[in-house]
């Protein structure tokens, strides 16, 4: 079979269901299944290239599952993160491109630490943030936390794969306490980036509602649940003047900045991402 009369039926397909990235889809899928990049499939894409027939039966059954709304990340079993290329699949939340713009804010202020810098990522997912960290400023010590056992394999794939030496401890932050001892009082930077939709605010896209975890997504009635909890756990892990950075849903910067204030924080900065839309919101443990 031709190769743009393959692609032409999977953007087809693709775009049949509301996949607003159709076309960039069926490419990055058979780039996957050919094992070359983009750009490769597109210059056989010029020279018009036959596809081989097995090849053709795969990118075929892929487009499929897309078409079933299956997250390409699943598909290819990959997630760029900064840049790292991450594992991730059923079990773990898919890393978004607006986080990448949280991790730089903790990253400077890790930067900015003389010495030894400490670093927690407080619900560290597939380990996008805190390996990002500890991969970028190398000198620091970076820790994770998590809770969800089925996120474990990839998260423990993607620190070993990616050289890092992050420190992880699988552990409910909002009730393993004692999982914190020796590090209060210490950390110079918290960053995280919690589960935050409202209990009843089910998102849309059927790639997040049915393939990221429940437990990556919801926060509780008002999606402040684990916020506030992070909120707590920076304060006892923070030196004084340390640094917090946590990401929101863009109609929550003033909710999130609210609680830190009648938490003490101080200096409470909100940021937008690279949309415009309020994302992240930051703060000094006081002196
Ligand atoms: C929105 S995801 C973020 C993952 C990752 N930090 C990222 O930015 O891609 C939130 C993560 O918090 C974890 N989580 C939820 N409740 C938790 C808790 N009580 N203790 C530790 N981790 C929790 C979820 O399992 C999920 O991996």
């Amino acid at each position: 079979m031709q190769l743009s009369e393959l692609l032409s039926r999977g953007s087809k397909l693709l775009a049949s269901v509301g996949i607003e990235s159709a076309e960039v889809d069926a490419q990055l899928l058979a780039a996957f299944v050919l094992e070359i990049s983009r750009g490769e499939l597109q210059s056989k894409l010029f020279t018009n290239d036959e596809i081989a027939d097995d090849a053709a039966r795969k990118i075929e059954a892929l487009f499929q599952s897309r078409s079933e709304r299956v997250p390409l990340q699943h598909l290819t079993g990959e997630a760029y993160f900064r840049n790292l290329t991450l594992s991730v699949g059923p079990g773990v939340f898919i890393p978004r491109p607006e986080t990448e713009g949280v991790a730089e804010l903790a990253i400077q202020a890790l930067r900015a630490v003389p010495a030894l810098p400490i670093a927690v990522d407080l619900c560290t997912g597939s380990g996008a943030i805190a390996i990002a960290l500890a991969t970028e400023v190398p000198h620091s010590k970076v820790y994770a936390w998590e809770l969800n056992p089925d996120s474990e394999p990839w998260l423990r794939n993607n620190i070993a794969n990616n050289g890092s030496a992050v420190e992880l401890v699988m552990a409910d932050i909002a009730n393993d306490h004692q999982l914190f001892a020796g590090l209060e009082g210490k950390v110079d930077v918290v960053v995280s980036n919690p589960p935050y939709i409202p209990a009843w605010a089910v998102p849309k896209d059927l790639e997040v509602q049915l393939h990221d975890p429940d437990l990556a997504l919801y926060g509780g009635e008002d999606g402040m649940d684990i916020m506030r909890v992070v909120s707590k756990r920076a304060l006892q892990l923070l030196k004084p003047g340390g640094f917090l950075v946590v990401e929101h849903a863009e109609t929550q910067g003033q909710l999130v900045a609210d609680l830190f204030a009648s938490d003490g924080w101080r200096s409470i900065s909100i940021h937008k991402d690279l949309t415009g839309r309020d994302r992240s919101v930051s703060a000094i443990k006081s002196l």
